[in-house]
């Protein structure tokens, strides 16, 4: 039976995660995607932000993996436009940014890989940008 994208992304994860250098990689490479981005973060503590991205992105795994989605409702708050205004738009940069330090990271990545963590975090990032 072939393992479920679920199971091939949470692997991936843990790999990606052994090397705490994989959140500063995703930010530098998310805010160089424009000043929109960057902007956002101007005041935020980045230290702290990759350990709650940390979360963030397992929170995505879970709910994939048939969790509860209550986390991702309050990030769906969060990030609204009554919270950090993030437009619907900027979640595929978002996706896009992980995906590459993703590729960078993990030393099996692949193909089937990056379609594995496509495909399993797309709902609980829909669920975040429906929110707006
Ligand atoms: C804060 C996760 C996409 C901008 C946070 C937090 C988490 C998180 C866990 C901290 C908790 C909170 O404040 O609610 C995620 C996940 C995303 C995502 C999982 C993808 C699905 C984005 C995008 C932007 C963004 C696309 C656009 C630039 C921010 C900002 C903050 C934040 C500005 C607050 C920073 C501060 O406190 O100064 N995010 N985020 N996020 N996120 Fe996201």
């Amino acid at each position: 039976m072939e393992t479920p994208d679920s199971d091939i992304v949470f692997q991936s994860y843990g790999r990606c995660c052994n090397n705490p250098q994989f959140f500063v990689d995703f930010y530098d490479r998310f805010m160089g995607t424009s000043t929109d981005v960057r902007d956002m973060f101007r005041d935020t503590d980045m230290k702290q932000q990759r350990h709650l991205l940390r979360n963030g992105i397992m929170q995505l795994i879970l709910v994939a993996r048939g969790m509860p989605d209550s986390k991702l409702r309050a990030l769906g708050q969060s990030h609204s436009r009554s919270g950090y205004n993030v437009r619907p738009e900027l979640y595929s940069v978002w996706l896009d940014a992980l995906m590459d330090t993703v590729a960078r990271h993990d030393a099996e990545f692949s193909p089937a890989i990056d379609g594995a963590w496509r495909r399993a975090i797309q709902p609980g990032i829909e669920m975040i940008r429906n929110a707006y």
